[in-house]
């Protein structure tokens, strides 16, 4: 191929001009279509220009070949049927197929044969003595490539399909703007040594492709975490919970903590248990926080009211200023409370959840990281019980596919009663904790000016925890982090809860 493109280049130094490509193609003994893809090639670097040549012709079919040879159908069935004439089964014989069925008729239509009826059997006979095969010389013109009369060739085409119209394209070539003897092989990158060497300047480089097509992106896989957490979205959202705002990574210890009638010397308030930010370290309480519900909670902290005795410390502004990163995302149900008490026109129910990153100052092992997701519900109402919590705890979990529940005492700052849940787990055959819950205390919802009726019964659980189990993933960090592998990412199915 490179020889018949130095040919080609050759060929148009010399004679300044190819006037057909066709003509080119014959003279080097190769076919016109590689002719035409060393044109092309040289076309693309302008090096040459190719004017289209448009040619069209007639050419035989397979079956017309054999009448170039043997004559036309009509002649064959004249020279068959002879001096004395034939019957038309003889015939038959003597020319069979096609050919003796149109060559009869087209014989008959030329006058050249009769059909003899008068005695008995009808005969075909002979209406001439002899006759010309035009026919036949036009097949020979068409095929020896000479002109035909238009009428005579559209009928050949149209009518008796005995030749066939063929189009096809050569070139003219002259020279282009950027013709050699030799193609100069653009460079593709612009290289150090062509720097160093300052032969980039008169170095050519190919063109960008703006049309070429990009490798497809792999792109656009959903992390197992984002499909479990689609999944408990649609369930909270089918039990008519609204998703509460949940951007905000950094809280003051004040939403986080003291809102949650959390007292300062908690230890997990300690720094081996939250992460402290350092820049900027404090939030100053008159950002957010009215001065009166500041001074409730301080009190409350303290002193108690609303029946509780309170702690007996003495309530840190300066450490309810801390900032931290959100150890829970009960710090944002206890926003969303204390907005639903203040709201314009008073109080009214409703039912809120999220799912999102929260952190914690913990070592990292299988099953523990410094930060994960949190799954919360919340509904706050009038005159709720616990009994309403374990209800709707069991209609919460029997939609993700835990039907069997257990509750057991325990123990949050915020809540009281408190339960942990349990669920059985037929595939191990044990009850595994699940999530944890509470009834918010009095000390939490009443200096946040919900009335005193109002009752907001609360549980939480992790997002990884149900997501490795659905996933087989027996390590988080397989899950989580910097570790994780994309091509699980990119593998794993659609999560299905409840199945
Ligand atoms: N905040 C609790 C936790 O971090 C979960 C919880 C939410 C408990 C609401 C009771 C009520 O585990």
């Amino acid at each position: 191929m490179a020889d018949l493109e130095g040919q080609l280049l050759q060929a148009l130094n010399d004679k300044e001009c190819i006037a057909d490509s066709g003509d080119f193609a014959k003279s080097q003994g190769v076919d016109h279509m590689a002719v035409v893809g060393v044109i092309r090639s040289l076309q693309a670097s302008e090096m040459i220009v190719a004017e289209d040549i448009d040619h069209f012709r007639y050419a035989l079919t397979d079956e017309s070949q054999t009448y170039l040879a043997a004559g036309s159908p009509e002649a064959q069935v004249f020279a068959a049927v002879g001096p004395d004439g034939i019957s038309l089964a003889e015939l038959k014989v003597k020319v069979p197929g096609e050919a003796g069925d149109v060559g009869f008729k087209q014989a008959m239509q030329q006058k050249w044969l009769a059909l003899d009826k008068s005695g008995g059997e009808p005969r075909v006979v002979r209406k001439v003595d002899s006759i010309v095969d035009a026919t036949q010389a036009l097949l020979a013109d068409v095929a020896a490539g000479k002109e035909v009369p238009k009428a005579d060739a559209e009928n050949l085409a149209k009518k008796r399909k005995l030749i066939k119209p063929e189009q096809w394209k050569t070139y003219k070539l002259t020279k282009g703007p950027k013709f050699a003897l030799e193609r100069k092989k653009p460079a593709t990158d612009l290289t150090a040594d062509m720097l160093a060497k300052g032969t980039w300047r008169t170095q050519e480089f190919k063109d960008y492709n703006f049309n070429a097509l990009g490798v497809l992106p792999t792109g656009g896989h959903l992390h197992p975490l984002l499909k479990v957490r689609t999944q408990f979205r649609k369930i909270f959202t089918q039990m008519g919970f609204e998703e509460m705002p949940t951007n905000q990574y950094v809280e003051s210890s004040f939403w986080n903590f003291d809102a949650l009638f959390q007292p300062q010397q908690h230890p997990a308030r300690d720094a081996h248990d939250t992460f402290f930010l350092t820049k900027p370290a404090a939030t100053p309480s008159d950002r957010g926080v009215p001065a009166d519900y500041l001074q409730r909670v301080q009190s409350v902290h303290e002193v108690g009211g609303f029946g509780s005795a309170g702690y007996g410390y003495s309530w840190k502004l300066a450490e309810a200023e801390k900032n931290l990163l959100r150890t829970h995302t009960t710090a944002v149900s206890s926003r969303m409370l204390y907005r639903l008490a203040n709201q314009p026109g008073g109080f009214k129910p409703a039912k809120y959840f999220s799912i999102d990153r929260v952190f914690r100052n913990e070592a990292v092992d299988r099953t523990h990281l410094a930060e994960f997701h949190q799954v919360e519900g919340l509904v706050c109402d009038r005159g709720l019980t616990l009994g309403d919590l374990i209800g709707v705890l069991q209609q919460f979990f029997s939609r993700l596919g835990l039907k069997k529940l257990r509750f057991k005492p325990a123990y949050n700052p915020y809540t009281e009663p408190s339960m942990e849940i349990f669920s059985y787990s037929e595939q191990l055959g044990k009850w595994m904790e699940v999530g944890n819950s509470g009834m918010f205390r009095p000390e939490m919802l009443r200096p946040m000016g919900l009335p005193e009726d109002v009752n907001v019964i609360a549980w939480g659980l992790s997002l990884e925890r149900p997501t490795m189990i659905l996933y087989g993933i027996d390590n988080i960090r397989d899950l989580f982090g910097h570790k994780v592998s994309l091509s699980m990412v990119r593998r794993n199915p659609i999560c299905r809860l409840g199945l």
